[in-house]
């Protein structure tokens, strides 16, 4: 195992946000929250939720700013995003797909969702990292477990969960984005 000293800066790669900058609404809301911990550090992965509910994921520059709030330094920041699968490394699409490939899901055929849904929106099914339509409408990504394994396949659209998704269901569940981003 290679032991990073907590100086040591932050190893790529992790985004650029040249202009990095945090409302000030945000700001206040981050420092109250903040308060709610009896150590400033615990705070870290709700701040970190807070500024990818912002930015839409997580740069170096924030990782940065969000260490410096919570006196850390930087890598302690950085080794939770690349820990929790949550939390983005680079923008998504409006709308994020994820598939579990865990054990359960897949005996109950996410391979096949997946690579139907990869097909319908021309990505590549080889890929299982999140990859993005080129219209920046979709983010298709294969993940692990869901922590719903008894009705698979699993898969969510942004938030929302749905369970036992055929391939169909999964055409439908794009159609119905779809429209959505047309209003
Ligand atoms: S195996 Fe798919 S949700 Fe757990």
């Amino acid at each position: 195992m290679i032991a990073i000293h907590p100086s040591e800066p932050i190893p790529d790669p992790l985004l650029e946000q040249p202009g990095f900058s945090v409302p000030a609404d945000l700001e206040a809301r981050i420092d109250e929250l903040v308060t709610h911990y009896p150590q400033k550090r615990s705070a870290s992965l709700m701040l970190l939720h807070a500024v990818q509910e912002q930015f839409g994921y997580i740069s170096r520059q924030a990782v940065e700013w969000i260490a410096a709030k919570l006196s850390l330094q930087p890598i302690n920041v950085f080794e939770l995003v690349t820990f929790y699968p949550m939390l983005q490394q680079r923008p998504v699409g409006k709308y994020h797909l994820r598939i579990c490939r865990t054990l359960s899901c897949a005996l109950a055929g996410s391979q096949d969702l997946h690579g139907h849904l990869c097909s319908k929106l021309k990505l590549d099914p080889d890929v299982h990292g999140p990859q993005t339509t080129s219209d920046g409408q979709f983010t298709l990504e294969y993940v692990e477990c869901l922590a719903n394994c008894a009705t698979g396949p699993v898969m969510m659209c942004n938030e929302a969960f749905h369970e036992r998704v055929s391939p169909s269901r999964g055409d439908e569940l794009v159609t119905d984005c779809a429209k959505q981003s047309r209003r």
